[in-house]
């Protein structure tokens, strides 16, 4: 619809004025000028409000799902702010462990870990394994003795979340977890618990991202209820997948809201005593995150108006892969009216290649000015590519006025580093 941009889709640390954007004190068009577009730029005051949210929300052993958005700065603010960090691969591990997140503090996740990750993950000592699968169970049989481990068991509760088909995790047909419905979770725990060394602390559960309807993570609770009782966990783990919004409009839940209704469908079922936790990522850091790419090609085709940005699907392919929709505004003008529609697309070499399909933005937008797409922290940067060999961009936290580049945008010469003949 024409309007202004919902502000509030901004870090909390935004301010508009007629001429630019400031996020943590540091002006959009300021950094733009100092370190290039594209350009993410996450407001530290946002991701640690966030984070301090999800640890008050939870009991100790809430984690941040590293998937969302991973760099040495971001698993340092994790662990300061009280949280655990959970890693799903030997690159998500090897990189916390380098940032210094102590072990007890890191949760393995994957559905097909390798001995090797397990052995590093055995060794250092982390706080939890999620246990995915009964290969997975016969392996940690070989590399547990000598170790004591904790253990989740992840299990397949049979609930389709409300959300896109690709994140959608709890339903029976998934790669991920033990079904419940089988009886396979309940094999998959006599079987841990046969393994001298290992200790069953609980049952994890996802049932996928970017779900608004806590009703769906209540009806998990209703689920899994009996079987919590009947093997006396210590505690449950209801994952990650908390909604934010993107676009004007969109309303959302609260990471404390979220706790509480979970806590009281498992209080309804005798279960209050239970530790809860959970693995957020998207709610913790898509907010914080603003892309500022600088507009180039403007055009006409089929009645439609194009405007190309600097970066497109290398930096953001969330539209390309689920259709994912995000507001744009012109930094330089963040309050004049969005008067006309525009299809963003990037600089890619396919017709996909597109940010925002109808993107509303002022009439007179033109080369040079700076389009900032709001909410872009998650599953932006972590999902990047190389494509067409476009650099990755820079990365800045900003905070009480002063920015720091927490991942410097990647050269030429880093493009060929893996190049034999070229390197
Ligand atoms: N825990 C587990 C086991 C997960 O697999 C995930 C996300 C999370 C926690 C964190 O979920 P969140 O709170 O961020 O929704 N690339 C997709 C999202 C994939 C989610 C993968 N797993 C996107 O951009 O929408």
């Amino acid at each position: 619809m024409a309007a202004a941009l919902d502000t509030t889709l901004l870090p909390d640390t935004a301010v508009v004025t007629a001429t630019d954007i400031v996020v943590g004190g540091c002006s959009l068009t300021d950094l733009a000028a100092t370190y290039g577009t594209p350009l993410f730029v996450y407001d530290e005051a946002t991701l640690r409000a966030r984070a301090r949210a999800a640890r008050g929300a939870f009991d100790d052993g809430v984690a941040f799902a590293s998937k969302s958005f991973l760099c040495g700065a971001m698993a340092v603010l994790a662990v300061e702010e009280g949280l655990c960090l959970d890693v799903s691969t030997a690159g998500e591990l090897d990189l916390v462990l380098r940032a210094g997140v102590p072990a007890a503090r890191i949760v393995l996740h994957g559905n097909n870990k390798t001995d090797d990750e397990l052995r590093r993950a055995i060794t250092v000592g982390v706080r939890q394994i999620v246990v995915d699968s009964f290969g997975e169970i016969e392996r940690l049989a070989r590399l547990v003795p000598g170790h004591n481990v904790d253990v989740m068991v992840r299990v397949t509760p049979g609930v389709a979340a409300h959300t896109h088909e690709f994140i959608q995790t709890g339903q029976e047909d998934t790669k991920f977890g033990f079904s419940l419905a089988t009886g396979d979770a309940h094999l998959a725990v006599r079987q841990l618990l046969a393994i001298p060394g290992v200790t069953v602390r609980g049952v994890h559960l996802h049932i996928g991202s970017q779900i608004f309807d806590v009703g769906s993570f209540e009806k998990t609770v209703d689920v899994v209820a009996p079987f919590l009782h009947e093997h006396g966990v210590a505690e449950l783990c209801i994952g990650g997948g908390l909604g934010v919004a993107y676009v004007n409009g969109e309303v959302t839940v609260s990471l404390g809201d979220w706790a509480r209704s979970v806590r009281s469908a498992l209080a309804r079922h005798g279960l209050g005593h239970l530790v809860l936790t959970a693995e957020p990522g998207r709610s913790i850091v898509a907010q914080a995150g603003v892309t500022v790419y600088t507009a180039g090609t403007r055009k006409r085709a089929a009645g439609r108006a194009y405007l190309a940005v600097d970066g497109g699907m290398s930096d953001n392919p969330r539209p390309v892969l689920y259709g994912s929709g995000y507001e744009a505004v012109v930094v330089q003008r963040p309050l004049a009216e969005r008067t006309t529609t525009y299809r963003i697309v990037g600089k890619h070499c396919e017709s996909g290649d597109v940010l925002i399909d109808e993107a509303w933005l002022p009439d007179d937008v033109a080369p040079g000015d700076l389009i900032a797409t709001p909410v872009t922290g998650a599953y932006g940067y972590a999902m990047a590519s190389n494509y067409n060999r476009a650099p990755r961009p820079a990365v800045v936290f900003v905070a009480d006025g002063v920015a720091r580049v927490v991942l410097r945008r990647e050269s030429l010469d880093d493009l060929v580093r893996l190049d034999t003949l070229l390197a």
